[in-house]
């Protein structure tokens, strides 16, 4: 096949690998993983050798921090997101031939020999730096554990690795007033040791690759944000950190680390091939194999500068031909925010819209933000839905089927002498293969789709002008014709609408009763024969009703409403009444706290030794999840004394240490004020 300069003996084509976790959306489907599917199904029917990777990406911080906040383990999280992700992606036609995972053995191994490989042959440089470290909690802080301020755009809640409102790159030591994650504290800077791949070695080679030799053919949003990067002037890129999921960093001193996610998640794409297919290393090393990547615009660096350059250091890959990456979907002009629960989620539309999987497919294709972002509306949902695929698609395909039964006992009839419209029908209808698919080959799906649409409206036309209801009285063989040439443009939709409305396109071939026809059949006019029987007639889409819609908008605009209202935090109740006397009975003494130790094998136990001005004495407190020893020592705070003693894990707990609870249990001591000596009674 010959695509662009070179010819190709076939086609490696990759999706970026989803983070797992959380489920898919629209944005996912619009701006990866349809245009993918499109161009190999495209592909496939023009029988060229195609593979289509897929997989989860199991590692990296966004999977620690949902972790974190579920309460759960990494390992979890990716199982249940693996699992959820997969099953959307089938529902949807996503014609994967794997569909693999990061945390998969197989691509341990793959990228720890990788990493091994670039690491034997001297090409990272190894750096002791400072970075972030979170002293409450013992842990290097990853870029996305600090949040803070964008120095650029001043959005407050930026993460150290990108800010998600100007979209810039930046690193966590950019961030003004940053804050770790973990704790909510100010980070402090630690020295650690770090693997760096030196992007900066790899500048010429980008220089002439890229920008001398991909002006062409690469997108210009893609091209663009390249040359932008490389004329930056690229920096060393540390491809480790101090982490406990992930890969392990296959050399000896780097206990505690892993391979950055950045680093293991495109090997992925290789890992899934091994796991495919035994004959690999043609997909990834013949020169001869064409190699597309695609991604959305947040990928590019990752796909066209950081993996390239990996792969060339490595030596013995090919690097990509194409990355087709998208801008992003939009909905209802916002932006889809999986933290605001601003999406459509793909779960919930296929409950929601059962068997609707190829409505979705057009509406986020004629609409794809191929070249800017664009906006999915359930507005524009239901006018593509019941004015293109009812009222022009299906409209079509089942006129003519109807008219055939009615005339013809649903037999092909036979093409009889052909008036100067048949003619000039048939001449059009040549032309729509060859424009369609010099429109996939170049990546403009939306044309490509329009294609599609206007050999519908071509039918359509023809159809209302043969008249078929007012001349088979005077003329069946001038019916019959028509009807031909109709059932001929039906045949060909099927083959030219298939990579995008595959479901469809399945229910046509069966009400047509004819087989899956190859990309190159399409340009017969006549496979179609005479006598050709086929079956009922059955509707392909349907109108999608207002009372629907408002539905889903109504669903937007309580989403819109629970994240405007603040959420009041849920005071517990106020106790039964008490006496005074009942009050005075407590003897609470300012006091300060001399030491501070974890109790063994506990997570919430401190051990405290407090001067309360009358003694020094021990006592045992549950307040280790929000403070680390050393940071308490020297703090005075406030200690009911007259508390009988208590045994708590062998340690006889003389008081207790009073604290204020919020109502998500976070701890604060109650402290007497400046001024207060030891011993000072607090009432
Ligand atoms: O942006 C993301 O969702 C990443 N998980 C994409 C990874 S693509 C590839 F490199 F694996
Ligand atoms: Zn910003």
């Amino acid at each position: 096949m010959k695509a662009g300069k070179k010819s190709y003996k076939r086609y490696t084509v990759t999706s970026a690998l989803p983070y797992a976790n959380g489920p898919l959306h629209i944005g996912h489907l619009a701006g990866v993983y349809v245009p993918a599917d499109i161009y190999v199904r495209f592909l496939r029917m023009n029988n060229e050798d195609v593979i289509f990777i897929g997989g989860s990406d199991e590692h990296g911080v966004p999977i620690t921090i949902t972790a974190l906040q579920q309460g759960i383990s990494p390992q979890a999280i990716v199982d249940k997101y693996h699992e959820i992700i997969k099953k959307s992606f089938e529902e949807f036609g996503i014609s994967f031939d794997i569909y693999s995972r990061t945390s998969d053995k197989i691509h341990h191994e793959t990228a720890s020999e990788f990493f091994r490989k670039m690491y034997d042959a001297g090409q990272f440089i190894e750096k002791v730096s400072e970075q972030y470290y979170d002293e409450a909690t013992d842990h290097f802080l990853a870029d996305r554990y600090i949040t803070g301020t964008c120095p650029h755009c001043g959005y407050e809640e930026a993460f150290g690795d990108q800010c998600e409102k100007c979209g810039t790159s930046l690193n966590a030591t950019d961030l003004i007033n940053p804050k770790s994650v973990l704790s909510g504290n100010v980070p402090v800077m630690k020295e650690t040791k770090h693997w760096f791949l030196p992007l900066d070695q790899y500048e010429p080679w980008l220089r002439e690759w890229i920008l001398e030799g991909h002006k062409e053919d690469w997108k210009t949003n893609v091209y663009g944000q390249c040359k932008s990067w490389i004329d930056q002037g690229l920096q060393p890129r540390a491809v480790t950190r101090d982490l406990d999921w992930g890969v392990k960093v296959p050399i000896e001193g780097a206990d505690g680390k892993v391979l950055y996610v950045w680093f293991d998640a495109p090997i992925g794409y290789i890992s899934a091939t091994k796991e495919l297919t035994p004959d690999w290393e043609k997909y990834w090393k013949d020169p001869e194999s064409r190699l597309i990547h695609f991604i959305g615009k947040d990928n590019i660096v990752f796909h066209c500068i950081i993996f390239p350059a990996m792969l060339k250091g490595e030596g013995t890959y090919i690097v990509p031909e194409n990355v087709p990456a998208f801008e992003f979907m939009n909905l209802e002009n916002d932006k889809i925010s999986t933290s605001r629960n601003w999406a459509v989620w793909l779960h919930e539309y296929l409950e929601e819209f059962p068997g609707k999987q190829d409505v979705l497919r057009y509406v986020l294709t004629s609409n794809a933000p191929e070249t800017k972002d664009a906006d999915f509306t359930w507005k524009d949902f239901q006018a593509k839905n019941n004015n293109e695929l009812v009222a022009i698609f299906g409209n079509f395909i089942n006129r003519t089927l109807v008219l055939t039964e009615k005339y013809f006992d649903r037999k092909v009839p036979p093409q009889g002498n052909l008036s100067n419209l048949d003619k000039a029908t048939l001449e059009e209808m040549t032309q729509f293969p060859g424009r369609i698919a010099d429109s996939l080959h170049k990546f403009h799906f939306r044309e490509g789709l329009a294609g599609v649409m206007n050999l519908a409206r071509l039918g359509n036309k023809y159809l209302t002008d043969s008249e078929p209801w007012k001349v088979f009285a005077v003329d069946p063989e001038r019916v019959g014709t028509a009807l031909n040439i109709s059932l001929q443009i039906c045949a060909q939709l099927s083959i030219v609408a298939e990579p995008f409305l595959p479901f469809s396109c399945t229910k046509i071939r069966q009400m047509f009763n004819i087989p899956a026809y190859k990309w190159q059949d399409a340009t017969l006019l006549n496979w179609l024969p005479a006598e050709h029987q086929l079956n009922k007639p059955e509707l392909l889409f349907e109108k999608i009703d207002d009372k629907t819609i408002e539905a889903q908008i109504q669903k937007l605009m309580d989403t819109r409403k629970a994240n405007e209202s603040p959420v009041e935090p849920r005071l517990i109740e106020a106790l039964p009444e008490i006496t005074y006397d009942d009050f005075v009975k407590m003897d609470i003494r300012s006091a300060t706290i001399l030491e501070a130790e974890k109790v063994p094998k506990t997570d919430k136990l401190l051990k405290l030794k407090v001067d309360t001005g009358l003694d020094q004495r021990t006592l045992v407190a549950g307040i280790a999840q929000y403070f680390t020893p050393e940071k308490i020592v020297g703090k005075q705070v406030s200690i009911l004394v007259n508390l009988a003693p208590r045994n708590i894990r062998g340690i006889e707990s003389q008081g207790m240490i009073l604290m204020a609870e919020n109502p998500d249990g976070s701890l604060y001591f109650v402290a007497p004020g400046e001024g207060a000596i030891n011993g000072a009674t607090v009432k």
